[in-house]
C-alpha cells in the first residue's frame, strides 16, 4: 500500500497517479522512495509491461521537490537529497519498459525532471513547465541542468533555468520539451493508447532503442555529478534560506548574491 501514489494496473501497464493534494503533489522522500519500488516492480516483473506517470487531481502534474523538506536540509544532507533523487531518475530513463509521462498540470522543478526522465511527455493543454529553482537561490538538482539541455538545447536550457520562467504546454511543445499536446480529457486516453502501440512492438527491441539512445549520453554523466555539488552547495548559502522562507511564509525574497 502506497502513501502518495496511487496505481491502475490494467493490461500490463501501470498507470501511477502521483498523489499529494494538499502540496501539489511535490514529491518528498516518501513519495520518491514509492516510485522507486513501483519503478524495480517495473523492472522486474513480467507483468508491468510499461508505465505511464501523471499526478493527480487537476491542477499538478507535481510542483517540484517538497519545499518544506527541502529547507531543513544541511549541506551533505543536500548532496545525498540530489543523488537520491538523480539515481530514481536514472532508473526511470534507464527503464527497459516504455514510460510515458502525461502531464496533466504544473510540472515544476522536480515535476519538470520526472517528466523529462520518462521516455516521452504528453502534455495537457493546461500543463506548465518549469524550472523555477533560482527564486528559491538554487538549482535543479534531479537531473534537470541535464536533460532540459538534452531536449531543449543549451540557450532555451540556460533561459529557462536562470529566469525561472513558466512555460505553456504550447511553448513546451515548440522547443522539444514534449513530444505532444492534447486536451485535457484525452490526455490519459492518448497516453494509453501510444502506450499500446509501443507495446505491440517487439519488447526487446524497444528496450534496445532506450539502451542505445541513453549509451550516446553516457560521457555527459559529470554533468550529474557537478549539478548534485552546486544544488549542495546552494543550500548553504544565505538566499537558499531566504528564498525557501519567502516560498512558505508567501512573500517576496530579498537575495544577496551570498
Ligand atoms: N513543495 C511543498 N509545498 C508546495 C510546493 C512544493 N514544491 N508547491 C506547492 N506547495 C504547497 C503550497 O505551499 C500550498 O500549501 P498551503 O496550502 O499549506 O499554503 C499548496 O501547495 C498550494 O500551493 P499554492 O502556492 O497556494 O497554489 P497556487 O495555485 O497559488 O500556485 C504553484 C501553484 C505550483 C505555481 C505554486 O505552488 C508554486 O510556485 N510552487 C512551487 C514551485 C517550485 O518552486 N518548485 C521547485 C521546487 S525545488
Amino acid at each position: 500500500m502506497m502513501d502518495n501514489l496511487k496505481i491502475d494496473h490494467t493490461d500490463g501497464i501501470a498507470t501511477v497517479y502521483i498523489s499529494r493534494p494538499d502540496a501539489m503533489n511535490a514529491l518528498n522522500l516518501k513519495t520518491l522512495s514509492e516510485l522507486i519500488v513501483v519503478l524495480q516492480q517495473a523492472y522486474q516483473q513480467a507483468d508491468y509491461k510499461g508505465v505511464i506517470i501523471t499526478g493527480d487531481g487537476e491542477k499538478a502534474f507535481v510542483a517540484g521537490a517538497d519545499i518544506k523538506e527541502l529547507a531543513a536540509l544541511t549541506r551533505d544532507q543536500a548532496l545525498a537529497f540530489a543523488q537520491n533523487g538523480q539515481r530514481l531518475f536514472k532508473l526511470i530513463e534507464d527503464c527497459p519498459k516504455p514510460v510515458i509521462a502525461a502531464v496533466n498540470g504544473y510540472a515544476l522543478g522536480g515535476g519538470c525532471e520526472l517528466a523529462m526522465a520518462c521516455h516521452i511527455r504528453i502534455a495537457a493543454e493546461e500543463a506548465r513547465f518549469g524550472q523555477p529553482e533560482v527564486n528559491l537561490g538554487i538549482i535543479p538538482g534531479y537531473g534537470g541542468t541535464q536533460r532540459l539541455t538534452q531536449l531543449v538545447g543549451r540557450g532555451k536550457a540556460l533561459e529557462l533555468m536562470m529566469t525561472g520562467d513558466m512555460v505553456e504546454a504550447q511553448q513546451a511543445l515548440a522547443v522539444g520539451l514534449v513530444n505532444h499536446v492534447v486536451p485535457r480529457e484525452e490526455l490519459m486516453a492518448f497516453a494509453t493508447s501510444m502506450m499500446k502501440r509501443i507495446l505491440s512492438k517487439g519488447p526487446f527491441a524497444v528496450s534496445q532503442v532506450i539502451r542505445s539512445v541513453n549509451a550516446g549520453f553516457a560521457q555527459q554523466d559529470a554533468g550529474y555529478a557537478a549539478e548534485a555539488e552546486s544544488f549542495a552547495a546552494c543550500v548553504n548559502t544565505h538566499d537558499f534560506r531566504e528564498g525557501t522562507d519567502a516560498f512558505i511564509n508567501k512573500r517576496q525574497p530579498k537575495f544577496k548574491g551570498e
